[in-house]
């Protein structure tokens, strides 16, 4: 049995947070953060939380679709930033959405989440037991930046994307290959809980609400690590570099997929971006720049193309996966 891509579908939240008005509160500047990262401009949530803005990118798809809720088998979200520990955003999601015969979950790789839950998502559907599955990426980052620190705060972005994949005779899975090294968690933590109970011999520290991240530490590992997993996805798919029509990648830097683009030769012009507009949105970015893509017609589902998914991110975590569209 095998899997397509029929569908895909995004929500940005409505309020742009410009780099001035930024500058307004943080010591920076236009000029750095579009130098350093590529970002103009990012999406910032009003109230709305995660599942709010995947069930709406999850209604986006259905809409596209032409399908209700109630045809979906199981719903996988990859956030690291759920509305609660409990119950998981992806169930959330399914009430809003009317999903009532899915089975829901979320999985959380950090920016590597959505290429995580892609490739869970295409093994149960290989299995042949299920007929549509939805895989959502959503963040709401904004509410674990620490928003005086300007060295994080003018990276990330809201948002939430998607796809709905569904049996077909044809097998659109090409490969994957896909990585974790705990050994480096330190590199970017957000949202620590310590223990807080009545029997504790000694005082934990506070929690660590806020993100905290070693940019140069990620820059280092994502160019030694990210254009190692493309190549072995390739490997892994006994394709050639030529066979691959679009990188998808993780939009954390525009440096960084310049970088990778150089080392992996594989030219710059197949390194889709809408960084600038959106920001790292982390689990949510390839979602939603695929969403983009499809919407402005730069592929067509159904086209055939393969598109290579590559993220990386906190845990650490990257991977790729090839998927014909
Ligand atoms: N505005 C102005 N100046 C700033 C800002 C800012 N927003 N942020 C930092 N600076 C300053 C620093 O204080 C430093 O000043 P100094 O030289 O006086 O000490 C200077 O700019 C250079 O700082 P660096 O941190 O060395 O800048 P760098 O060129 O490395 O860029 C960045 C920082 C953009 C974070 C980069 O390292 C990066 O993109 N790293 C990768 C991040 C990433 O990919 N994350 C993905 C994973 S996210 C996830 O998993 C959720």
């Amino acid at each position: 049995m095998g899997i397509k891509i029929t569908a895909t579908g995004h929500y940005l939240p409505p309020q742009v947070v410009s780099n001035d008005d930024l500058a307004k509160f943080l010591d920076t500047s236009d000029e750095w953060i579009k130098k350093r990262t590529g970002i103009s401009q990012r999406h910032i949530s009003a109230g709305e939380n995660t599942s709010d803005l995947a069930a709406k990118a999850a209604e986006n798809i259905l809409r596209k679709r032409g399908i209700s809720g109630e045809e979906i088998d199981f719903i996988i979200l990859a956030t690291m930033t759920p509305d609660a520990s409990s119950p998981s955003t992806a169930c959330i999601v399914q009430e809003k959405i009317g999903a009532t015969k899915a089975f829901c979950f979320d999985i959380n790789a950090a920016c590597s989440g959505f290429v995580f839950a892609l490739s869970t998502a295409c093994h149960f559907m290989r299995s042949g037991m299920y007929k549509k599955g939805l895989v959502l990426g959503a963040e709401t980052m904004s509410k674990v930046i620490n928003w005086e620190d300007r060295s994080t705060a003018v990276l990330f972005g809201d948002g939430a994307g998607g796809l709905l994949l569904e049996e077909s005779d044809v097998d659109s899975f090409v490969a994957e290959d896909l990585h974790s090294d705990g050994s480096r968690f330190m590199a970017l933590t957000a949202d620590e809980k310590k223990v807080q109970n009545p029997f504790l011999s000694n005082e934990q520290n506070e929690d660590k609400q806020y993100l905290k991240m070693d940019g140069r530490g990620i820059f280092d590992f994502v160019i030694r690590s990210v254009p190692k997993t493309i190549n072995q996805s390739i490997e892994n798919g006994g394709l050639e570099k030529d066979d691959i029509s679009w990188v998808v990648a993780h939009q954390a830097n525009i440096r960084l997929l310049e970088a990778i683009s150089k080392k992996v030769k594989i030219p710059l012009s197949k390194f889709a971006t809408n960084i600038e507009s959106t920001g790292n949105t982390s689990a949510a970015s390839i979602p939603v720049l695929l969403s983009h893509m499809v919407d402005s017609k730069q592929i067509d589902i159904g086209s055939g193309e393969k598109l290579l998914f590559t993220g990386f991110g906190g845990g650490l975590t990257w991977g790729s996966i090839i998927i014909t569209i």
